[in-house]
């Protein structure tokens, strides 16, 4: 079970390497969007099951002028920035009615993933050809430095698709603080936030019928094989998802159906897997008003404006920084 990590570790390998020699053993859930991973989340999207998609697209087709005023406040134009912006799809919804409105907008979408990033490049340069672009690939905790000193517009910072739900409540609060500290007094971070509902409607969202979100988990097993010379038995492993309305938190796991020793050849280890035992992969927390509300507040926020959809199944949050 043990590795000795040498200073060459990638730090994927060091992550999967602590997270499997942890009890219980965990993997991270930033590391699902390799190629094939981005293009099983744009899959997730179109599922019926996945209501997130639809119910902050709504918000942005009947808002988008509230929106948009809200954003622009009295000015002429600002830099929108976007943290981890995936395929682009809903906020060509409101770039597409911002131009309309002709203000003067940057557009800079930031995510990991190539991938993602050339799909919304390819839609974008297409639906706006006279729009200014800057994408860029990485990691947004580090582009985040470089975004402090901007034109001196204002700049909007988007974070939507609730993936502020995938960090716990400690991580969200060092997250949104360290964007703060990026922020001048006239800029706004606009967050996507999935709201507590029916527990059958969120715990159907993370084990769909025709088995995408499973096979979007276990791909993470087939990226271990891949780039760190696993040799994890796909077939082994077995997708299990959760709500518990307590915590107000979705839980997904890849369990090992029988006793097993996996080899990863990277990080010169044998880890020893239980018949039945789980391997956490991903945290979804749903939110109600008071969480957003003490969430901004200890981050150094205050709430300017929330947007609904009819269902009030999730919620648009406009946040300046506290005066
Ligand atoms: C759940 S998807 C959401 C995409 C989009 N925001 C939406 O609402 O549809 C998360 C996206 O964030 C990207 N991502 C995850 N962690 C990231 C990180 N640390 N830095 C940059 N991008 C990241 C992934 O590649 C993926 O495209």
């Amino acid at each position: 079970m043990q590795a000795s990590t040498t200073p060459e570790l990638s730090q994927f390998a060091a992550d999967v390497l602590a997270g499997l020699s942890s009890f219980p053993k965990s993997l991270s859930s930033k590391y699902f969007y390799d190629d094939e991973g981005s293009r099983l989340f744009q899959e997730i999207m179109k599922l019926p099951e996945y209501y997130l998609t639809g119910s902050e697209m709504e918000i942005f087709e009947s808002q988008a002028d509230e929106i948009f005023r809200a954003f622009i406040n009295g000015g002429s134009g600002f830099d929108l920035i976007e943290l981890g912006a995936g395929d682009g799809t809903k906020t060509a919804v409101l770039i597409a009615h911002f131009l309309e409105q002709g203000a003067e907008l940057s557009y800079s979408p930031i995510d990991i993933s190539q991938v993602a990033l050339d799909a919304l490049t390819g839609k974008f340069s297409v639906a706006f050809p006279d729009l200014d672009m800057r994408p860029r690939q990485g990691d947004y905790f580090e582009i985040l430095r470089s975004l402090k000193n901007g034109d001196g517009r204002r700049k909007v910072l988007l974070f939507l698709g609730s993936n502020i739900g995938n960090f716990t409540g400690e991580q969200s609060i060092d997250f949104f603080r360290s964007l703060r500290e990026v922020m001048g007094r006239d800029d706004l971070l606009f967050v996507g936030f999935d709201l507590q509902k029916d527990p059958h409607v969120i715990a159907a969202a993370y084990d769909d019928a025709q088995g995408v979100t499973a096979r979007f988990n276990i791909n993470l097993l087939t990226r271990i094989n891949r780039e760190l010379g696993g040799n994890f038995d796909l077939e082994k492993f077995v997708h299990y998802a959760n709500y518990r309305p307590i915590e107000g938190s979705a839980r997904s796991y890849l369990i090992s159906r029988e006793k097993q020793v996996v080899h990863i050849e990277a990080l010169e280890s044998d880890f020893a897997f239980d018949q039945w035992e789980p391997v956490f992969m991903e945290i979804s927390q749903k939110y109600n008003m008071r969480m957003i509300e003490s969430l901004s507040e200890a981050s150094g926020f205050e709430i300017k404006e929330n947007f609904f959809d009819g269902r009030r199944y999730y919620c648009d949050s406009l946040w300046r920084v506290e005066s």
